[in-house]
């Protein structure tokens, strides 16, 4: 993927600095804006994304672009994606709300859904608390057999607003974890209610990604329960190779409990640092990978940058000017984004 300012980009794909600036301002190339405090605008476009509106529309050259933002729809309807690894700090989150922000950069309309009481993915893009306003609150009104339809689930759903793209947020609070293992006690399926509640908005979304808790529990199997597909995120540390045993065990055994299939389809090892040791751990998960029947094994270097964009509240992708080099660290989830856009 190369990234390029204007100037460059309209003499890359041999067109006018003018023209390009209006293909753009329709937004059905994926860019980024930026406005110095001078007002002048700079725009950085990534190759890829460009080779992939071509694709969503059928046009051979940039100056063919026109269409409408619904040919970005998913065809095949609403994917619902997991996110998850029973190990905590392996960046999780990081992992979920980068890839969903990616998809809604690609134009597609996503829900980010944040499973986990620690509620960092609520906080890491809306720097604030739910506190009776998020997804607990759904459970809640479930427990006392009360009906929900989709107006009412809306209620609990945030947009989040950035300069370049905007998602739908269903956040978490503390008291999620609570409310959702009580309800053990009132359902006979308890599995399927995350599920039964996401039905009520899924036809508003191309994609649905829903990051988990590091730990097993019901909560993990209501979002496993819900999705057409999973991704694990882990590091490459000692034991990551055995928590990802233990977590296949653990897929096995939710497979039969909720008699359904479970399609592990990516792999992110993350903080990966250019050392010896994280050669041979990488190694270790690529060839488990491989046994398991999981396609992408992606890796995502170790990088300050991550935590610096997290403490702005900001995807990686709006952080800073330095565009080129946040591309770069989020390359494997923008390739992985990618895929799933087009597979839509
Ligand atoms: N590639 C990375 N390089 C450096 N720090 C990272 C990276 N990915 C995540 N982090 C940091 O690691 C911490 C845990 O990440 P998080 O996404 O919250 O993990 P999890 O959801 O698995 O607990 C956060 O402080 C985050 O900023
Ligand atoms: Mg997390």
């Amino acid at each position: 993927m190369e990234i390029l300012r204007l100037a460059k980009a309209s003499e890359f794909y041999n067109i006018s600095t003018k023209n390009l600036t209006q293909i753009l301002q329709t937004k059905l190339i994926p860019h980024i804006k930026k406005v110095s405090p001078s007002q002048r605008s700079s725009y950085y476009i990534a190759t890829d994304f460009v080779e992939y509106t071509k694709s969503v529309l059928g046009v051979k050259n940039i100056e063919n672009i026109e269409g409408s933002l619904e040919d970005f729809h998913n065809k095949n309807g609403t994917k619902i994606i997991t996110i998850s690894n029973l190990k905590g700090g392996v960046g999780k989150t990081s992992v979920a709300s980068n890839f969903a922000y990616t998809l809604a950069l690609l134009n597609k309309r996503v829900l980010l859904v944040d499973m986990d009481s620690q509620a960092n993915t609520s906080r890491y893009f809306a720097n604030r608390y739910f506190t009776g306003e998020s997804i607990k609150n759904i459970f809640d009104t479930l427990m006392r057999k009360e009906k929900i339809d989709n107006a009412f689930v809306r209620q609990y759903i945030h947009t989040l607003d950035f300069e370049n793209a905007s998602l739908d947020l269903l956040p978490s609070e503390l008291a999620l974890g609570r409310v959702v293992e009580f309800s053990r006690a009132v359902f006979t399926m308890p599995h399927k209610k995350l599920s039964d509640i996401l039905k009520h908005v899924k036809d508003d979304y191309d994609f649905i990604i829903i990051d988990t808790p590091p730990s097993t529990g019901l909560s993990l199997h209501m979002a496993i329960y819900a999705s057409d597909m999973m991704s694990i995120v882990t590091d490459a540390e000692d034991f990551s190779v055995n928590g990802l045993k233990e977590l296949a065990s653990e897929i096995e055994e939710i497979e039969e409990e909720t008699d359904r299939a479970i399609h592990v389809d990516s792999i992110f090892i993350n903080k990966v640092k250019n050392s010896k040791i994280h050669e041979v751990y990488i190694e270790a998960i690529a060839k488990l990978a491989i046994e398991q029947n999981i396609k992408n094994v992606f890796t995502i270097a170790d990088s300050t940058r991550i935590k610096e964009a997290q403490n702005l509240h900001l995807p990686m992708l709006e952080y800073k000017s330095e565009l080129d080099k946040n591309l770069v660290m989020s390359s494997s989830i923008i390739e992985y984004a990618l895929e799933k856009a087009i597979e839509g």
